[in-house]
């Protein structure tokens, strides 16, 4: 959570920054705000709001200079108001500063600040009490010192020695308008990128907000601090030793994160999944020996024909991506498989085998749950991979290995074609350990088939986005949507509802079919819809007993079926959205895009901001 955005260089910093912020502006959009250095004196702007409040604050009073930060904010200390807002400065009133993340003990400097040296702060937010921290070491050390050039090294020792004490997390800019041309970052849990440029250098969250810039990248690890100047960058330990890091190409362009002809990033981005998902499988499957090809899980064919048992662990809809994915395992592999909150596991004493193998799923590679799951697993010695689409991110850079989705940038806070990606990779995987073990040629082959004639499949789904449209307007009063659906498509109705909460704030739920009748019944009125994701497999005349006791009391009902299951459900259900038949293992990807759709459509007719629903942010950072 939270975007933070530096420059310096010889251009206006104002709308580089302001930029870098709207592409950051998923992260988090609390307030926004910007630190740029004019001659001598920091210029700030800064509001409660979005990007576009802060653009307006802007534009009827202007900043100039060639260096600056900028931050977009997702409050976890103090409300999100004006005050509050980052940049904060020290009390000096020189120093600026951007965070991400928690500064836990911030209560305890702020004591000291306050007791020792009489400071004043303006903010409830742990941030500023990081500002006020460096700025009084760098002021103590900065005391008669008069040759410019050491004044950098003594902000970057200013900055090493406040870090030191400090517990907690952090991506952080800062500058001072003492020290021109000069901005410094550090990070420890906090994702922070380092772009190169020409006569020109940048800081940032994520790629994304330099990448129209410069396609050149220096990922920081956690406890590095950088020192960036136009022409020059120097990154160094937090304890003192000098780095060596290498630049890397980003992979996608600016052209990539432009939302294009569609209206929101989620529509683009729903739509994008035929080649998304084609993407995830692209070169990872082999007719010849009827199997997956993963090399990036970095495991011998002995050590994974040793696997006894899978923990997947994720968050929201990674985590629903880990269900469909326990399913799949134990079905085509027949290896035990646990889905564990990435929240919960970290913290609890799990039992697992040694021949345990652990895979963290992440389509930011940020999530501080997932990142601290997966650094629990490590601790204990077990074997863990991520499953990331963020190349270079902190939890595929720290996995012993992986898979990446491949799935190009996701903007939307929604996650949609992430999801489908995990499911195609959890086949992969799932096709891989079973192949090793007792899965025949002939049903490799089967599965493979069904996962190459996805994409067709797909687009026959797309084709219905207008319909779904339809059928959302005609639900635009519900007060709120249960999901239900059964084994692989049981996920799919947690996720359903979890995209219908998230864009539409509507009140849903998602349970086993068969849970219906365990209590969640007793919801069922004219008000209240329920979708039945009931495709005509091994289990849908289950689903059609669910389904008739819902319409027994009077329950509206929306099936997502298939052809043969429409005749069934004829006269039964009152809308029918008909996805093309497929294998059991595929049939998630199919049956959650309508729903994905659904959602979207929903959201819209209620005039939500769907790209940027309340109080959310697309990369969760902080615990
Ligand atoms: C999904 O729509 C959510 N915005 C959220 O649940 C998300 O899936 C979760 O925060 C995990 O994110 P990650 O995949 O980047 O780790
Ligand atoms: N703790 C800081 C604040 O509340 C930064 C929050 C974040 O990174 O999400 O302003």
């Amino acid at each position: 959570m939270c975007g933070i955005v530096g420059y310096v260089g010889r251009a206006e910093a104002a709308p580089i920054l302001l930029d870098g912020l709207r592409r950051l502006e998923y992260r988090g959009y609390d307030s926004a705000g910007i630190a740029i250095v004019d001659g001598d004196h920091v210029e700030t702007r800064k509001c409660a709001g979005r990007i576009a409040d802060l653009s307006k604050l802007m534009a009827e009073n202007p900043a100039a200079g060639h260096y600056g930060i900028s931050h977009t904010r997702w409050a976890t200390h103090g409300k999100p108001t004006d005050q509050n807002a980052h940049p904060h400065f020290d009390e000096s009133g020189k120093l600026a500063l951007v965070h991400n993340g928690v500064i836990e003990n911030y209560q305890q400097i702020k004591e000291t600040l306050l007791q020792e040296h009489e400071h004043h702060f303006a903010s409830e937010t742990d941030s500023e009490v990081l500002a006020h921290l460096v700025g009084q070491i760098y002021d103590d050390s900065a005391v008669g010192v008069l040759d410019p050039r050491r004044h950098k090294s003594l902000l970057v020792e200013a900055l090493r020695t406040a870090l030191q004490q400090v517990i907690g997390t952090y991506g952080i800019a800062l500058c001072h308008s003492d020290i021109p041309d000069f901005i410094v970052g550090a990070r420890r849990g906090s994702p922070l990128v380092l772009g190169v440029g020409k006569d020109e250098n940048f800081l940032a969250s994520d790629v994304s907000a330099i990448v129209a810039y410069t396609r050149d990248a220096v990922y920081l690890n956690d406890f590095d601090l950088v020192a960036v100047e136009r022409d020059k960058f120097e990154i160094s330990s937090l304890g003192g030793e000098r780095g060596n890091h290498s630049i890397s190409k980003v992979e996608f362009t600016a052209e990539d994160i432009k939302k294009g002809d569609y209206p929101h990033y989620m529509l683009k981005e729903i739509f994008e999944q035929p080649g998304s998902v084609r993407d995830a499988m692209r070169g990872r499957l082999s007719l010849e020996e009827c199997t997956a090809k993963l090399g990036g899980l970095n495991m011998t064919a002995a050590q994974l024909r040793d696997v006894g048992r899978v923990v997947l662990t994720g968050c929201g809809t990674a985590l629903h991506a880990g269900m469909v994915g326990e399913y799949l395992i134990e079905q085509l592999a027949q290896i035990p498989t646990e889905v564990e909150f990435a929240s919960e596991f970290r913290h609890r004493n799990t039992p697992m085998t040694r021949d345990t193998l652990v895979f963290a799923i992440s389509q930011s590679g940020e999530t501080a749950d997932t990142l601290g799951a997966l650094r629990e697993s490590q601790r204990k010695g077990y074997r863990t991979l991520g499953i990331c689409n963020n190349v270079a991110s902190t939890i595929a850079r720290e996995s012993d290995g992986g898979v990446y989705m491949h799935a190009g940038p996701e903007i939307g806070v929604a996650a949609t074609k992430s999801f489908t990606s995990q499911v195609v990779i959890l086949n992969l995987i799932g096709l891989l350990l079973g192949r090793m073990r007792h899965l025949s040629t002939a049903e490799g082959t089967r599965l493979i088939e069904a996962l190459e004639s996805l994409p067709e499949k797909i687009e026959e789904v797309l084709k219905l986005s207008d319909t779904i449209k339809g059928i959302a307007t005609k639900y635009a009063e519900a007060t709120g949507i249960l999901f239900f659906g059964r084994q692989l498509n049981f996920p799919v109705a947690l996720e359903a509802a979890l995209k219908m909460k998230e864009i539409t704030y509507l009140y849903a739920e998602g349970h086993p079919s068969a849970e219906l009748k365990h209590g969640i019944i007793a919801l069922v009125k004219p008000e209240l819809p329920s979708v039945f994701i009931a495709p005509d497999d091994a289990v849908f005349s289950k689903n059609l007993n669910n389904i008739e006791q819902v319409r027994a009391r009077k329950g509206p009902i929306i099936a997502v079926t298939t052809e043969s299951g429409a005749v069934r459900l004829k006269g039964i259900a009152d809308d029918i959205i008909l996805v093309p038949d497929a294998h059991d293992i595929a049939m998630p990807i199919l049956t959650v895009i309508p729903l994905q759709l659904f959602a979207y459509h929903l959201a819209v007719a209620l005039g939500r901001d769907v790209d940027k629903p309340r109080n959310l942010a697309k990369s969760v950072t902080v615990e």
